[in-house]
């Protein structure tokens, strides 16, 4: 089933053409470039799943990728993360070729992925076990991370124990406690009531805003496009049947530390988004939506920013 609207395929006619540049882009932190990902099924049919991207996690900014339910958001995610191989084109972190899981990134999963009959502060040392750090150095930089995300008192308790919200707490303690530049996300508040959700978004844009434990970047998957225009610098809409990038919108809205979603202006960029992934939108609108090219500097924080 082609779940792509025919205005996104318009929109995609006046995107940058991200896929063609020649170089490497010097701020990035992961890029991947002219990545494909192709299956072939038990009857020797392929099924082509991300068909030439080209993308850049740059420092400092949080990116949303965007899409609908089978676009292959986290097949892409997965490929810059190095945690799967592309057919084709190539990964690279800090200008060099990926060839294993990515040194400098962690990933938050939507599913919690702890384990279960460990505690929350063994849990949250477990990707510290091959850094060279002693018993005790591992111990304090778990309890560090804890504390940064609200689970002083917990360490002993045991995942079940736990609400989804403190489980996920705990994986982003747990991704935070490797240090990395870049935290990898899944749709991770979607298993989340609203309230625990948009908590959790809050904490994880304040550690970012922090640059608790060295955080760079974030790179948030979402079908959610309030969470998306609440939390992204820049959102990568992907289109799908194959995924490839359709359009890539900037997100100039100040943070306050209220919901920018919430605000004029991001309403107005929520319902262009819906329209456009919903394919409500007249091909002139679905244009409209601002399109930047990738070295744009921010421009004003509210209100003419995406006519
Ligand atoms: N290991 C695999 N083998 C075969 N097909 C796969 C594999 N992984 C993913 N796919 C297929 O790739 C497509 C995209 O999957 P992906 O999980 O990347 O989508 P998604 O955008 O993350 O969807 P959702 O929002 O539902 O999580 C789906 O059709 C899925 O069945
Ligand atoms: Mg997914």
């Amino acid at each position: 089933m082609n779940f792509a609207p025919p205005n996104l395929e318009r929109v995609a006619l006046a995107a940058p053409a991200m896929s063609e540049s020649p170089e490497l882009q010097r701020d990035a932190l992961i890029e991947g470039r002219c990545l494909s990902k192709q299956y072939t099924n038990d009857r020797g049919q392929k099924h082509v799943v991300c068909s030439n991207i080209s993308v850049a996690l740059r420092k400092r900014e949080i990116v949303a990728l965007l899409g609908h339910s089978g676009a292959g958001k986290s097949t892409l995610l997965r490929m810059l993360a190095g945690l799967i191989t592309p057919t084709d084109g190539q990964v690279f972190t800090h200008g060099q070729p990926l060839t294993g899981p990515a040194p400098d990134a962690a990933m938050v999963f939507q599913s919690f992925a702890l384990l279960p009959w460990l505690t929350v502060i063994d849990n949250v040392q477990i990707g510290l076990e091959r850094a060279n750090l002693t018993r005790s150095e591992r111990k304090a930089r778990a309890q560090s991370v804890i504390d940064a995300v609200g689970l002083h008192g917990c360490e002993q308790s045991f995942p079940k124990q736990l609400s989804g919200g403190m489980c996920q707490r705990v994986g982003l303690a747990r991704a935070l406690a490797v240090r990395p530049q870049a935290l990898l996300m899944d749709e991770p508040f979607s298993a989340l009531d609203v309230q625990t959700a948009q908590q959790l978004r809050t904490l994880v844009i304040e550690l970012w805003q922090q640059q608790r434990e060295g955080l760079s970047s974030v790179l948030i998957v979402t079908h959610n496009i309030e969470e998306a225009v609440q939390m992204a610098d820049r959102i990568l809409v992907l289109g799908s049947t194959p995924g490839r990038i359709v359009s890539e919108v900037a997100v100039h809205l100040l943070r306050t530390g209220a919901n920018r979603a919430h605000t004029e202006e991001g309403q107005r960029l929520v319902r262009r988004l819906y329209a456009s992934l919903t394919g409500a939108l007249s091909t002139d609108e679905a244009c409209s939506i601002r399109l930047t090219e990738s070295n744009d500097e921010p421009q004003k924080p509210d209100s003419e920013q995406e006519n």
